[in-house]
Parts: structure tokens; C-alpha cells; sequence
């Protein structure tokens, strides 16, 4: 069925498939969630876990950039995800950057996008996640990053992060910190060792003045190659993270880089900058997961995410340490039946191998 559609979505520019899609998702989470439900639904026992405090149905989540602003929660959940990644969001609303911002490249199967950060803003999501709340019965996490704005830099970013934080956090599962994005409006991150300690430190600090301990987690970039060099400075955004008690990892966001395209370098020189996803980061993603659940020895949770387009791919990822995977890029190009079939397949994997759950394949092929 999404075939067809797809030929339609894809006869238009990559962004206005995008609002397509989402005006038909919450047309659809409306008016047909019954049929939502006999599409997507499907569960196993195996793929229940607790992580983070919360009880996981199932390891399948929507990947931060496609929900920003927190409208399609039950659609997701209907299409069957276990949990849902909004965001991300920033302090103030931002339109992002100039249009044209998104592009396929079918050859690979990836995309190409430098939205920068488009989003309604936290003030506006808390409303919404506000009226939503008790009523969204599995894990919700909710990614920020900071104001696209290049005037707010220093002390001020990491007080604009903070806003978000105070709104946000009350309503969330889990935080994710979005300190990789390629698309910054001053094109720096906080995947910096002393950026990102300052970061957290007030991250850190505005939650012990909280009611309820939210996760915390940190969303890195990919390595810059397939085969994963032990790289010092990473190690200390690592040893920075661990040290302020941050709760899990989150592995990875898109990458600035070119690198493993088919997809030929006129096209790619014509694109642009932009962050890269999709398959061409599966290797790389996968090797990152490998490499922090080997330095973290399994103790802290991790998000596989970066190129799963099959059961298989996800397997792969869980088995190298990711206890949930995530998904963006693999949605456009094969629609939300993707969700359904990861689990199906996951199912089918574990029989094989004979696993009785989820959690037990998680790590078990972290040295390869
Ligand atoms: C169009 C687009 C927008 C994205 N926006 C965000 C974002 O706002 N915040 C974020 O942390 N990641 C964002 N991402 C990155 C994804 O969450 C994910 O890390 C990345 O795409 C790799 O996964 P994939 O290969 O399954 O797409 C975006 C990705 C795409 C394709």
C-alpha cells in the first residue's frame, strides 16, 4: 500500500512529502485509529524491556526530526513504535533555514537535510504535551537543542537550553540533548569536551531542583569512518557525560561528511551542506554503539539509530549494545509498515538464534 503512495509523495519536493505525510498521519490518528490498529499492530512478549524506569513494549522508536512539534504522539504509537522521540525543540520558535533544505538521494536511499532546527518553540510543545498528558500510554522523549540564532552563544546558550529544560522536562520520559547537530545556525556543537561539561553541568543542577529525576541523555555525532578509530577527544565527551551522571547515549545524529554515497558528487556538490542519514551511516552508527557499550561495560542504556531499514539492521544494532533503535530515513523510503515488520523480524531472529527476549541479545556481539 505505501508503495503507491510513496510514487505520489515522491513526485513532490522532499519537505512538502514531509507535510503530506503528517497532515495524512493526523488525519489519520483522528479518524481511522481502529484501522491503524488492524495495519500496524503487533505484539510479542520478547520485546518487552525496562529501561530508564519505564516499560518499553517493544525496542522500534520514531527517530527526533520527524515529530517536532509533538503533533503525531498517537499515530506513532498506532503505527506500533514503542516509544516516540519529539524535537527537536528549542527555547524560541524558529523557521530554520531557507528553502530548499531537504533532498533525496534515491540511489542510497538516504537523505540530505539542513532544516535547522525549524520548530513552534518549548513554550508551545509543553502546551501540547500538557494537554496530552495520561492520555499517551508509552515513552516519550523529548530532544532539545538550542535557539537557531548565532547571537545567543556562551552563557546565553546554555540558559536557552535550560528554559527548554524547566518547560520540557516535567512532560518527558527522557531529555535527549541534541549537542550534534550539523545544522546550527553557527555552524558549532556542543561535541566539544568544555561546551559540552558546561551544558551539562546546568542541565544537571536544573533537574536536581526538579520533582522527578528525568533521564538525561546525549545524542553524539557519527565517527567520520566505517571502522571506528579510538578517538581521545571523544573519549573525553564520554568521560565528561559519565561524569555528570548523564543517563544514556544516544547513537547517532546525521553527519556533515560524504563519506560511502553512490549517489554521484555532481549531484552531492549541487545539494550542499546538510547532515547525511540513511544507510551509507549504518556502519559507522553501528560501530559507535559497539564502542560505547564496550567503554560503558553494558551499564548505560544506548539508542541505536543512523541507517535501520530492516529487522535485520536492527538486530545487528541491539546485538552491538543499543537497547532501543530509532528510525527516520528508513520510514520515508519504506513507510510505517517498516515498524511493524523490525518487530516482526526481530521475533523471528531471536526464535532462530534461540533467545527468549530482547534484552538478552543486547551487547552480545559488542566485541565483534
Ligand atoms: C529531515 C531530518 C530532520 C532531522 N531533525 C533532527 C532534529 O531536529 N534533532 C535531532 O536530534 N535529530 C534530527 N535528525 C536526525 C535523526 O534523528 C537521526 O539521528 C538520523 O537521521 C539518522 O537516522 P536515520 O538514518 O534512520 O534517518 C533529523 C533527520 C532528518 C532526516
Amino acid at each position: 500500500m505505501y508503495s503507491a503512495f510513496r510514487s505520489a509523495l515522491f513526485a513532490l519536493g522532499p519537505e512538502t512529502a514531509h507535510n503530506v505525510a503528517s497532515l495524512t498521519a493526523r488525519f489519520a490518528q483522528q479518524w481511522t485509529p481502529f484501522l491503524l490498529d488492524s495495519m500496524y499492530q503487533y505484539a510479542h512478549p520478547s520485546l518487552h524491556q525496562e529501561i530508564l524506569g519505564k516499560t518499553f513494549a517493544n525496542p522500534v522508536g520514531l527517530a527526533a526530526g520527524f515529530d517536532k512539534n509533538a503533533r503525531l504522539i498517537p499515530f506513532f504509537r498506532k503505527a506500533g513504535c514503542g516509544f516516540v522521540e519529539v524535537g527537536s525543540v528549542s527555547a524560541r520558535k524558529s523557521k530554520g533555514n531557507k528553502k530548499p533544505r531537504a533532498f533525496r538521494l534515491p540511489g542510497d536511499e538516504a537523505l540530505i537535510n539542513r532544516m535547522g532546527l525549524n520548530n513552534v518553540g518549548a513554550a508551545a510543545v509543553q502546551r501540547r504535551l500538557a494537554m496530552q498528558a495520561g492520555q499517551i500510554a508509552f515513552p516519550v522523549g523529548v530532544n532539545l537543542a538550542k535557539t537557531h540564532d548565532p547571537s545567543i552563544e556562551g552563557e546565553a546558550a546554555i540558559a536557552d537550553f535550560c528554559e527548554s529544560f524547566r518547560l520540557l522536562a516535567p512532560y518527558a520520559d527522557y531529555v535527549a540533548l541534541n549537542v550534534s547537530c550539523p545544522n546550527t545556525a553557527e555552524g558549532k556543537t556542543f561535541e566539544d569536551p568544555n561546551s559540552l561539561d558546561a551544558l551539562l553541568r546546568a542541565i544537571m543542577r536544573e533537574r536536581a531542583e526538579m520533582k522527578r529525576r528525568v533521564p538525561v541523555l546525549v545524542k553524539f555525532s557519527p565517527p567520520h569512518t566505517d571502522r571506528f578509530i579510538l578517538d581521545s577527544l571523544f573519549d573525553e565527551l564520554l568521560l565528561v557525560s559519565l561524569g555528570h551522571g548523564v543517563n544514556g547515549f544516544i547513537a547517532t545524529n546525521t553527519a556533515s561528511d560524504r563519506e560511502g554515497l553512490r549517489t554521484s558528487s555532481a549531484v552531492i556538490e549541487k545539494i550542499g551542506r546538510g547532515g547525511l542519514s540513511g544507510p551509507p551511516l549504518k556502519a559507522r552508527a553501528t560501530g559507535l554503539v559497539r564502542y560505547l557499550y564496550r567503554k560503558t561495560k553494558g551499564k548505560v542504556p544506548i539508542i541505536g539509530v543512523g541507517g535501520i531499514s530492516s529487522a535485520e539492521d536492527a538486530y545487528e544494532r541491539i546485538k552491538a549494545g543499543a537497547s532501543l533503535i530509532q528510525v527516520y530515513t528508513g520510514l520515508v523510503y519504506k513507510g510505517p509498515g517498516l515498524i511493524r515488520s523490525i518487530k516482526e523480524g526481530l521475533v523471528r531472529l531471536m526464535k532462530e538464534e534461540g533467545h527468549s527476549s530482547i534484552s538478552k541479545v543486547v551487547g552480545i556481539k559488542s566485541e565483534a
